[in-house]
């Protein structure tokens, strides 16, 4: 293996997508960068260095704006190791849009890995992972595609899904704000990804520009934030059914 350094490039509103990207690059002893697309949105161009991408799963594709600022990404035959990371419900096309997005934008794909986190929206589903097997097998995996890159092994990898994909969509629920919790620190009105909260009114949302994409919940020192409303309930509730077994880590090499 002969990289100038780890790029790491991610999107991960929660958090458990970096964590499982930080897990693979562990095994990798070269320099390392983060592209953090919640807040990276310029041009550029991979060359002489490894990446790792990892984005999550949002209604069976991978979210709009993650699928935007990574098609500003470009590589030269960069090899890149590929992370998708759903909530144990399942992955819909998400696998074969990130694939085939991240080919045509010049990457020579050497390892996929579909990983389970806890749902972002719904904790009470994949509740408390990647745990310690998962984390095993992210390791396994990451081994294996260290093996690859040594061999010099040549082949490229195909992934299953269906075109065209479908919509984007929204959920009905809102996002709630407790005001006696807000301390109007900002935070969550400086990374929200889509400008959906009021600098003049932090415990307002927009909700017509919001994705529901839990940046802001996570990110709130008060815990003020979370994700509620008429149709939540029976949402969490169609989750959990649709998700009563584990499903676990998939590689593809
Ligand atoms: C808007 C939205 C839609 C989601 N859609 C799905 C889905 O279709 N299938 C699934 O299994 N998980 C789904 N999830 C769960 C996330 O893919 C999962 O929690 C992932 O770990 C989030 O990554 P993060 O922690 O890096 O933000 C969704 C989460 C959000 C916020
Ligand atoms: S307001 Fe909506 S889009 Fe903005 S961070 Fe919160 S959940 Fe995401
Ligand atoms: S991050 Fe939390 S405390 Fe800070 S302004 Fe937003 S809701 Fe209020």
């Amino acid at each position: 293996m002969n990289f100038e350094k780890l790029s790491k490039i991610y999107f991960s509103p929660s958090g458990t997508t970096e964590k499982i990207v930080n897990e693979v690059a562990k095994n990798f002893n070269m320099t390392r960068e983060n592209y953090d697309l919640l807040s990276f949105d310029e041009s550029k161009t991979f060359t002489d260095e490894l990446v790792i991408i990892g984005i999550p799963v949002f209604d069976g594709r991978i979210p709009k704006l993650a699928c935007k600022r990574l098609s500003k990404i470009k590589g030269t035959d960069t090899k890149a190791i590929v992370v998708l990371n759903y909530g144990n419900i399942n992955y819909g096309d998400a696998l074969l849009e990130l694939v085939e997005l991240l080919k045509e934008n010049d990457f020579h794909i050497v390892g996929v890995a579909t990983t389970v986190s806890q749902h972002s929206q719904f904790n009470e589903v994949g509740s408390n992972r990647p745990d310690a097997s998962d984390m095993e097998r992210i390791n396994e995996f990451s081994r294996k595609v260290i093996e690859k890159l040594n061999s010099n092994t040549q082949n490229e990898i195909f992934v299953s899904g269906y075109k065209p994909f479908p919509d984007y969509k929204t959920p009905d629920f809102s996002v709630l704000c407790d005001e006696n919790l807000c301390i109007e620190c900002m935070d969550c009105v400086y990374t929200c990804p889509e400008e959906a909260i009021s600098e003049l009114t932090p415990t307002e949302t927009n909700l017509d520009d919001c994705t529901r994409c839990t940046t802001c919940i996570n990110v709130c020192p008060e815990n003020a934030r979370s994700f509620g409303g008429d149709t939540y309930q029976s949402e969490l509730e169609n989750a959990i059914s649709n998700s009563l077994e584990r499903n676990e880590v998939e590689f593809f090499l």
